[in-house]
């Protein structure tokens, strides 16, 4: 093969890099574009139709952020680990080895799994170092997840701990190109990059933000095929609003979307994901976020461009996605849980219904029940509000109904503003109901749902 490439190569090119000593080749390297690295498919152990099977390691891992190198951990080694893919109605059997020197889980953050299989302290001891664990349930529904401990989690998180879970529905249209992007911040704290921030709001200005562990990184689209992003904002604690010019939103946390949207102002919270098709064509488009801060949404400071997506001269072809068109359901105007999340002043805790984790009083519905959320923010800061193994409906933000039917299981509760929520408690057990900006989970901001 290296022969029929010498052939084929006209002599100044190879001369060209052939020539070039080691060291200037490095520098060269560093200052190109990077081209925006994938993270590695997870090896599906088990040929068997139906099932799907994946082995993990949590592990040290060195992570170079924009030349900066980082102690910190990784799943099989990297940061963004590697991408668990599986189908509606697989079942799904991932082996954990802990290569730690601290105990770890795993929690599947979207889906519905079965309550022991949570990854939480209440309904699993955390696997100690050296040993191992083997998580297994049914993939319930379409959509993109994640997976991350949950035993010292905005540490272990922000060390590199994470990796995106997709299932899919084999009746949707295929793209030629269904990938992951992963975003990430570092610097949230003032300690640095790789520190968890517990209280204060990052600065927007100085944070470093990775696509799938590379800064600025270049997408160069293939011609004429398609293209479906799942995005994940992996970070502990910082928001971002997007816009991706050409590309249309396809689904949030949970699914399709109702109808598809452009990706203007697109806010993904701590724990947020969302779908976009990439359709821009014939030249260059810039991913950005707006300067947004938890501590007030819009911030001062001109967008950042995350990614720049190079189009073909033939453009990718629109999928033929079926959405619904659906209304949001209507709201019975009743409430059955509410959720008030306050605190968080100077040597204050984080608070839900005025109580700090662990000393909290969990609430109690009705296996099946239809029930009726509202979440309210007297902070004075946004909350990502997170629920396990439930999705629910967004009803309305603010006393504006959703524009259509959305289902999510991480949404943001800003400022001084209420949210209606619907969901069908069909998942028995106990579950965590949180903050995901980690800092203030970990600041007390967390209760607990019992489902029976
Ligand atoms: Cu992604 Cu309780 O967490
Ligand atoms: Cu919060």
């Amino acid at each position: 093969m290296i022969f029929t490439l010498f052939g084929c190569v006209a002599p100044g090119v190879v001369a060209d890099t052939g020539s070039v000593p080691p060291e200037t080749a490095a520098d060269t390297a560093t200052a190109g574009p990077i081209p925006l690295p994938f993270p590695p498919a997870a090896v599906d152990l088990d040929a068997t139709e139906g099932r799907v099977w994946f082995a993990l390691s949590a592990q040290s891992a060195t992570h170079d952020i924009g030349g900066t190198e980082l102690a910190g951990y990784g799943y099989d080694g990297v940061a963004p680990g590697p991408v668990l893919r599986a189908r509606v109605g697989d079942e799904v059997t991932v082996e954990l080895h802990n290569a730690l020197d601290t105990p770890t889980t795993l929690h599947w953050h979207g889906m519905s799994v079965p309550n022991e299989m949570d990854g939480v302290e209440r309904v699993q001891t955390p696997i100690p170092p050296g040993a191992g664990f083997t998580y297994t349930f049914t993939a319930t529904h379409a959509g993109t997840f994640w997976v991350h401990p949950h035993v010292d989690t905005a540490r272990q998180v922000d060390l590199g701990l994470y990796a995106a879970v997709v299932v899919t529905e084999p009746t949707e249209p295929q793209a030629d190109h269904d990938v992951v992007l992963v975003f990430d911040a570092w610097g949230e704290a003032e300690s640095g990059v790789g520190a968890a921030d517990d209280h204060t709001p990052p600065d927007p200005r100085t944070q470093v933000w990775t696509v799938n562990g590379a800064v600025s990184p270049v997408w160069t689209l293939e011609p004429a095929q398609s293209v479906r992003a799942r995005l994940l904002n992996a970070s502990n604690t910082s928001y971002l609003s997007l816009s991706w010019p050409g590309a249309r939103l396809l689904a949030t946390d949970q699914g399709l979307s109702a109808s598809p949207a452009a990706v203007e102002a697109l806010v993904l919270a701590p724990g947020d994901r969302a779908e976009v098709e990439v359709l821009a064509s014939g030249g260059t488009v810039e991913v950005s976020t707006a300067m947004w801060s938890p501590a007030g949404g819009a911030s001062y400071g001109e967008p950042r461009t995350l990614l720049t997506v190079v189009g073909g001269e033939d453009g990718p072809e629109p999928l033929a996605f079926v959405f619904s068109g659906a209304a949001p359901s209507i709201d019975p105007g009743r409430t059955d849980l509410l959720y008030t999340f306050s605190g968080g002043a100077p040597d204050e805790d984080w608070l839900i219904n005025g109580e700090a984790w662990p000393d909290v009083t969990a609430a109690n519905v009705e296996l099946e029940a239809d029930v009726i959320i509202e979440v309210r923010n007297l902070s004075a800061t946004s909350h990502p509000f997170h629920l396990h193994g439930h999705r629910f409906e967004v009803l309305s933000v603010g006393g504006v109904a959703s524009p259509a039917r959305r289902f999510e299981d991480t949404v943001d509760v800003p400022i001084r503003s209420t949210l209606r929520l619907r969901m069908t408690a069909d998942n028995p057990g106990q579950w965590l109901v949180h903050c995901h900006l980690l800092g203030h989970e970990e600041g007390g901001m967390m209760t607990e749902l019992v489902v029976e």
